[in-house]
């Protein structure tokens, strides 16, 4: 049993709630630091650890979790695009855009956005990218430049043709892109950030959050909305919009987006401006951003005559509540969360519950920052199908926002029992 002293020192110095990615990670994580200093016992290690900057360093490396990938929901990137051309034609040139990408891992995130905006058409004088992470070693890589396969996921690779050229080790990124980003080592805890208040048209602070606790989230949450000019947007991970109501943030409304803009006096549009016409083929604003809808119970293989006969009831039945499912993944995910949510609602008036059904009407609310309902909803898709991956992987994050931590706990190893790891 790990003292709490080093789960302190964590909290303390880059925010991690242990909880969040569970004691076996940090043990692990100090078994390994014990080793490379050759410390004799934790008592010795934590003797090192108070008189060396290098080692505290060296075990925050050890514990961050830099998961991440280039266009990680792609919707966040095509909503971007679209608000900056907006945003740009209400600086009518008077500044470049400011965009920030804390915290930035190893490139993929701010690269991304300098490859959107660059797709959208804007000049590359148009706008300046920060880009900011607590690790040295993943600034550092960022820097470098050169990916390997894990940060191309997805099936729309064509900004790898555009931007980047093929090495042995991997592929490099065009100079251009790379020119548009600055990348800094940095802590999101650090007050220095406040000389940075109101620089930002766009914050992207995703997948970082989640391994806060709820004071350190809520304490996070404010620097951010100080960072943001008041006009901005704020776009944060799938799992982590249930404090921002709270904080006079309210989602945009555009879907699978997580984007949010000040409550208060803004004249910021509900929803996203059309796109502008882009030259890369992002993700089709009607694909679903999450699995595809429930398959409707496997079909008796039979023969079918030659001759056309009229399809019994029950497939006409199946193929109206698949079309439906299609329509509502298309509503939500093109922000129209109000038809979206009277889709949902038809739906289980005219077919059976549907665990796919529950989960939409459950991101729906957590979008909305409503988590009370969002915890209703996803708890009754997982009444249905147990092992739904997503409405497990939200309702865990519900829980821990809310201080369930037991609970979250329980969700996520639910999840990673159903062969997917809730997204880090
Ligand atoms: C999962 S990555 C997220 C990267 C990217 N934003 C994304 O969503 O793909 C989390 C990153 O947070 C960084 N991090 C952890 N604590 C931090 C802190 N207090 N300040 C700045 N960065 C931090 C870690 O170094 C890690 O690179």
């Amino acid at each position: 049993m790990i003292e709490q002293r080093f789960f302190r020192f964590l909290r303390e110095r880059i925010g991690l709630d242990v909880d969040s990615v569970g004691a076996p990670m940090v043990e692990r994580a100090l078994r390994q630091r014990c080793v490379a200093v050759g410390a004799t016992d934790l008592d010795d290690y934590w003797l090192r650890l108070q008189q060396s900057n290098d080692e505290q360093q060296a075990l925050i490396e050890a514990v961050i979790v830099p998961e991440t990938w280039f266009f990680r929901y792609p919707e966040s990137f095509t909503a971007l695009a679209s608000l900056a051309h907006k945003r740009q034609a209400e600086l009518a040139g008077a500044r470049p855009l400011r965009l920030l990408s804390l915290p930035c891992s190893t490139g993929e995130e701010p690269y991304s956005l300098a490859m959107a905006l660059l797709d959208a058409g804007m000049a590359p004088a148009a706008f300046l990218i920060d880009g900011m992470d607590i690790s040295p070693s993943s600034v550092a890589k960022a820097g470098h430049a050169v990916y390997g396969r894990n940060a191309f996921r997805g099936s729309d690779l064509g900004f790898r043709e555009r931007y980047f050229d093929a090495l042995d080790e991997g592929h490099r990124l065009h100079d251009r892109v790379q020119q548009q980003v600055s990348l800094q080592v940095g802590n999101v805890l650090d007050p220095a950030l406040s000389s940075r208040d109101g620089l930002y048209d766009f914050v992207f602070c995703r997948n970082l959050l989640i391994y806060f606790d709820v004071p350190t989230q809520q304490r996070v949450f404010e620097v951010l909305k100080r960072l943001l000019h008041p006009q901005g947007v704020l776009f944060i991970g799938p799992a982590e919009g249930s404090l921002l109501a709270r904080l006079g943030m309210r989602p945009l409304g555009v879907a699978q987006s997580f984007a949010y803009v000040r409550q208060e006096g803004t004249s910021a549009p509900l929803s996203a401006p059309p796109p502008p016409p882009a030259r890369r083929t992002m993700a089709p604003p009607v694909a679903p951003a999450y699995p595809p809808p429930n398959p409707p119970p496997p079909r008796p293989l039979r023969v079918l005559p030659m001759a056309a006969k009229p399809a019994p009831a029950h497939e006409h039945k199946h193929e109206a509540a698949n079309e439906m499912l299609a329509s509502i993944a298309r509503l939500a995910n093109a922000g129209a969360s109000e038809q979206a949510r009277a889709e949902c609602q038809r739906y289980l008036g005219q077919f059976a519950p549907s665990a796919q059904v529950y989960y939409w009407l459950g991101l729906l609310s957590d979008t909305e920052g409503d988590a009370q309902q969002a915890l209703t909803h996803y708890r009754k898709a997982l009444y249905l199908q147990p092992q739904h991956p997503e409405a497990l992987v939200h309702l865990a994050a519900l829980l821990a926002a809310q201080g369930d931590l037991a609970g979250a706990r329980r969700l996520q190893e639910r999840a990673a029992r159903a062969g997917r790891e809730p997204e880090r």
